[in-house]
């Protein structure tokens, strides 16, 4: 099944114009919005609904509260449409809407959503580095960084949901063609479906008892350099970084993560691995060192001579 990976996702918040706010200074546009909330896209036409939680146009809230009120994927066509539509009604309800979106609820609770994706194909260079006998270099007179550089979120990446038994989960997706890429033991799969190389779309982890809900989702940034571009004039707005920046192993994509009124985190990323289905899946323990390959914390600017910290 030919999906391509999340288009949009929806939530349900308490304050729906600090959420706006929130996205609009992480670098999302506008595109729908109003006192209601409402859309939210990054460059490719990805993006985030955000409604208040008691808003009638949501989909029923988990008995736990999490803010995620709907994930929506995007898929290639038709075909991938119909083959999804003929897997879950073999156990479940599945509805088309009025959107043109395929809707049904997964093993955990979590309502989804699957339709033509919607994305714009972008053309745009990533970030590329000078390096002596590298074939690829930046051009002749061209800056690796500047001040004004636009830093903008180009694709939703990737979602990390809690899940009270990550087995079942990963089950459930791999009825619908996602792939485990890399595991941490104990935590849960890494996973990836069929459009994609990249290494996740879709994170669990495990947790004790009921809890139930979205830890973080993420948009890809060009580069590295972007990652902590706009990850620094985040903070600059008064932002609040959680971890970062830092590269993580399993994917390789540099990450730095924020706290949201979201009641979620958000993170950047960038440069992560893509994979195919030769690739064999790792597993590892989760720990601190197996996270990351480094950490950095963000300071305010100074230098020697100036101002001490
Ligand atoms: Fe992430």
């Amino acid at each position: 099944m030919n999906i391509i990976g999340p288009d949009y996702l929806v939530f349900g918040v308490d304050d729906v114009t600090a959420c706006v706010q929130y996205l609009i200074d992480y670098g999302l546009t506008p595109v729908d919005v109003d006192a209601t909330g409402g859309y939210l896209e990054a460059l490719d036409g990805t993006g985030i609904v955000i409604r208040h939680r008691g808003d009638a146009r949501l989909p029923a809230p988990l008995e736990t509260g999490t803010t995620l009120r709907e994930t929506v994927y995007g898929v290639a066509d038709e075909a991938a449409l119909h083959a999804i539509d003929t897997e879950l009604s073999k156990d479940r309800h599945v509805s088309l809407g009025e959107d043109g979106v395929l809707r049904a609820v997964d093993d955990m609770g979590f309502a989804l959503g699957f339709r033509i994706t919607q994305r714009r194909e972008l053309s745009l260079a990533g970030e590329v580095s000078n390096a002596p006998g590298s074939a690829t270099l930046r051009a002749i007179n061209s800056l690796g960084a500047s001040n004004d550089m636009p830093a903008r979120p180009r694709s939703l990446s990737h979602v990390v949901c809690f899940v009270p038994d990550a087995d079942k989960a990963e089950a459930f997706y791999a009825r619908l063609g996602f792939v485990c890429t890399d595991r941490f033991i104990g935590t849960g799969p890494f996973l990836r479906p069929a459009g994609t190389q990249d290494h996740h779309t879709l994170f669990f982890i495990q947790t004790p008892g009921f809890m139930k809900g979205i830890e973080h989702f993420t948009f890809h940034m060009a580069g590295p350099t972007e990652v902590m571009v706009a990850g620094s004039r985040f903070v600059e707005k008064g932002y609040q970084s959680f971890w970062g920046p830092g590269r993580h192993q399993l994917g390789s994509n540099w990450f730095w993560y924020f706290n949201s009124p979201m009641g979620c985190h958000v993170e950047y990323d960038a440069d992560m691995d893509l994979h195919d289905d030769t690739w064999q899946a790792r597993s590892e323990l989760s720990s601190a060192d197996t996270s990351q390959y480094f950490l950095f914390r963000h300071t305010e600017k100074w230098m020697p001579g100036g101002k001490p910290e």
